[in-house]
């Protein structure tokens, strides 16, 4: 099948808060083409809404970026949206929704699941989704597309030298199966003759580049931390707690609205391989005081190790957010190369990650 000269995606995970503001961006890419394109979008109803209403629930003028209000959201619902059901662990097929005389699409697989658990349970659900899942889609999609951006995360990223000297460690089933796929997607792709490239943002935080400012629909790894604190805080807030952390580490962070737009510049590039990072950690010793600040937790210090002789509050956390978190906090910082993202979209140093963190918790 030929390319097409208009933009033709199909976009994975679009009801997740990456995946909307991708989903935002390809929408503008249509509008601002003169209203040319096609995006597919697949996912799958849940809680009891159908894959129309979920998508409607994405265009809720309160939730979405500011620049939206510019596009006819009818038209493009009516002539360049298509909605497929499919769940990326269960369904069996995908029907011909995506024989198209103008070309071939282009895939950006966002869809995963987000879980930092260390569980059995754990690894069989990022194993089914994440990594069977993916090659699943790409092998049923196979005919209709003729390259696919994986959404990856930065966290399964090892430096070279790392590589070189055997110093690569996984902290979850997360990391372990998105560094897998990373592996698998060029090979697969290659001997389809597909495109590939992969994608990998850090820590996603709220939006601080698109009014309004700070609004993410759903709950994020971020917040995570604080939710913990906001609702231990009734029955355990008397107790004092210590949270391991590296005094020396940060925790890398870009705002949602930074990361799509990354994303889909970088749709056209030949980038291969893509680091969407800041340039600056937030120290945890700064971030994690405004976190359980905005949580309303007061009684806290701070270890490098995990203590042994845990209370009940700190049995709790170490059991639940700490479980998933900890690795992260006690982590040193990484020497991520930022050269080529910088230059996708020049002025990432203008974003204020510090200077809006409490806002962001909130
Ligand atoms: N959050 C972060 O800090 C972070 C950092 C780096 C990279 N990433 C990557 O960015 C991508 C999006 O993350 P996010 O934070 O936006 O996650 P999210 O809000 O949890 O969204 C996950 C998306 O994947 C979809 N999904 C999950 N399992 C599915 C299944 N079995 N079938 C169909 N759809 C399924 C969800 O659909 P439903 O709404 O139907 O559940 C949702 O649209 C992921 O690939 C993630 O690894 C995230």
């Amino acid at each position: 099948m030929k390319r097409s000269g208009n933009p033709l995606f199909i976009l994975t995970g679009s009801t997740g808060v990456l995946g909307s503001h991708i989903l935002y961006e390809l929408l503008w890419k249509i509008h601002a083409a003169g209203y040319q394109g096609k995006l597919v979008l697949l996912l799958r109803p849940k809680q009891g809404k159908s894959i129309d209403a979920r998508f409607l629930d994405l265009l809720n003028p309160v939730l979405m970026p500011a620049f939206m209000q510019e596009i006819d959201l009818d038209r493009i619902r009516k002539d360049h949206v298509l909605l497929q059901d499919y769940d990326i662990t269960t369904s069996e097929t995908l029907d011909t929704c995506f024989k198209s005389e103008e070309g071939t699409y282009h895939l950006i697989h966002c869809a995963a699941s987000v879980n930092l658990g260390t569980s059995a349970a754990a690894c069989e659900e990022i194993k089914q989704t994440n990594y069977y899942g993916t090659l699943r889609l790409i092998k049923k999609l196979r005919p209709y597309i003729h390259k696919v951006s994986y959404i990856s995360t930065a966290f399964a990223f090892r430096p070279e030298e790392w590589k070189a000297q055997n110093m690569v460690q996984y902290r979850n089933y997360y990391e372990i199966f998105k560094a897998q796929i990373e592996e698998e997607i060029p090979k697969l792709c290659d001997e389809y003759g597909l495109g590939w490239q992969i994608l990998r943002p850090s820590i996603i935080a709220g939006r601080l580049m698109d009014a309004p400012y700070h609004v993410v629909y759903r709950f994020l790894v971020f917040y995570l931390f604080g939710a913990f604190f906001y609702r231990s805080k009734q029955a355990y807030g008397n107790m004092n707690v210590r949270i391991a952390l590296n005094p020396n580490g940060g925790l890398n962070m870009v705002p949602v609205d930074y990361a799509a737009k990354v994303i889909v510049r970088a749709l056209d590039s030949p980038v291969k391989d893509l680091n969407i990072v800041h340039s600056k950690y937030v120290p945890n010793t700064f971030a994690v005081p405004r976190m359980l600040e905005a949580a309303g937790w007061t009684n806290y210090e701070f270890v490098s190790q995990i203590p042994t002789d845990l209370n009940p509050v700190e049995k709790l956390y170490y059991r639940t957010a700490g479980a998933q978190l900890s690795q992260y906090l006690l982590a040193d910082d990484y020497p991520f190369d930022m050269a080529e993202w910088k230059g996708l979209v020049p002025g990432v140093e203008a974003i204020n990650l510090e200077g809006n963190l409490a806002g962001l918790c909130n």
